[in-house]
């Protein structure tokens, strides 16, 4: 059948959000407290696939429609904060048709307060980005909006993200009606949070992406799977939802690898099912997985290695005789793992992985 429900790919905005009800309620309120309270600034930590990125492209829609003007998601890079003055502008014209929002580029002459002296042509030297972004913030105020910077894929050490926090703060200290979220891969984020400089990242109010239920995933599929006109048992839907194991991108590839393999009568053979679920994995391994450990060392690598032989945890002590290493060797990894949302503690001496499939990717690895 042809899939038009699915949409197994990065950073698009789904039909239906599963399973993001309180993250969303968590991100929503943050814009209603007041100017400069502590759920302003948000930042969004998940793994791969978590739905990072579409919570930042619903925030944003929500926002657009409860006063505010957004600058969409913007991803850490050289440009960020022309990037996000640009943004705004865009999304300004919006909202406030007859003001002249120019902010971004080398001219400054052109927001009101020199009218009459400059033309829209005179060029002058660039003002900061935190003068426009407080020029830009100001106008936004006196037309009854507040603005809104959504920051996708934080990177550690960049210079932009820290110039957007300090000018960020600079927004605060003038009363600015201003809110910031970022997202980024508990990596990412545990690297910037070591920074000094970064203290800003201890206070925001963070928003832990965790898998969705299972039962969340069973009573979406069934009302795809209805409406697409699939012939699909309780049981099998549940089957599929506990393959997904809580991703919503696994959710996606399952559901789209499901209806393409059914017939066009909406019948599914055990054969298809199966065959769908499997490529799913396949799918999921080299997207996730793969890019998941490839900025990892050989050694956190062999770390992770030594895990794959046993059922479900593993104890940190045969970890430790698996790799002939020291206590605090394997200590030592075992915090960079967990930092990184990889590994997570089962109990007390026990490590499982925390990404769907790693297990799989190691054991296929060994055979
Ligand atoms: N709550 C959700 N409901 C339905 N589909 C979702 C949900 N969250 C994410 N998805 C789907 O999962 C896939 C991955 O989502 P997204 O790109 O937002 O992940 P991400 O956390 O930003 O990943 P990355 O770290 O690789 O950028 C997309 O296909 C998206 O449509
Ligand atoms: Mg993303």
């Amino acid at each position: 059948m042809t899939d038009t429900v699915f949409s197994p790919a990065f950073g698009n905005k789904p039909g239906t959000l599963v399973g993001r009800d309180l993250s969303m309620k968590c991100l929503t309120d943050g814009l209603s407290v007041p100017a400069g309270n502590r759920e302003r600034a948000r930042l969004i930590i998940g793994q791969r696939g978590m739905g990072k990125t579409v919570l930042l492209l619903e925030l944003a829609e929500y926002a657009k429609k409860h006063n505010y003007i957004v600058a969409s998601p913007t991803v850490v890079s050289g440009d960020m904060l022309e990037r996000i003055l640009e943004k705004l502008e865009r999304d300004g014209k919006r909202v406030l048709p007859h003001a002249r929002t120019k902010v971004t580029g080398g001219t400054v002459g052109l927001l009101g307060f020199s009218a009459g002296i400059q033309t829209e042509t005179q060029q002058e030297p660039t003002r900061s980005f935190a003068y426009r972004l407080l020029d830009f913030c100001e106008k936004a105020g006196e037309a009854g909006k507040g603005v809104l910077i959504l920051v996708d894929e934080v990177q550690a050490n960049h210079e932009e993200l820290k110039r957007l926090i300090i000018a960020y703060q600079e927004m605060v200290g003038e009363g600015q009606n201003i809110a910031i979220v970022f997202a980024g891969l508990p990596a990412a984020v545990s690297k910037t949070l070591n920074q000094h400089f970064l203290t800003f990242f201890n206070r925001a109010a963070k928003l832990y992406l965790e898998p969705i239920s299972e039962t969340e995933i069973s009573i979406y599929y069934r009302k795809c799977f209805d409406e697409l006109g699939i012939d699909i048992s309780d049981d099998w839907i549940g089957k599929a939802a506990e393959a997904t194991e809580g991703s919503p991108y696994m959710m996606q590839l399952a559901g789209h690898y499901i209806t393409v393999s059914a017939a066009e009568d909406g019948t599914l053979s055990e054969r298809a099912f199966r065959q769908a679920i499997s490529s799913a994995k396949k799918d999921f391994i080299t997207d996730i997985c793969e890019t998941t450990l490839s900025p990892l060392s050989e050694k956190d690598i062999e770390f992770l290695h030594a895990m794959a032989e046993d059922k479900k945890e593993s104890a940190v002590r045969d970890i430790g005789a698996r790799l002939s290493a020291e206590p605090a060797y394997v200590q030592r990894y075992k915090t960079r793992l967990s930092q990184a949302g990889i590994i997570s503690q089962s109990r007390r001496g026990y490590v499982e992985y925390a990404v769907p499939y790693l297990k799989d990717y190691f054991r296929n690895e060994k055979e």
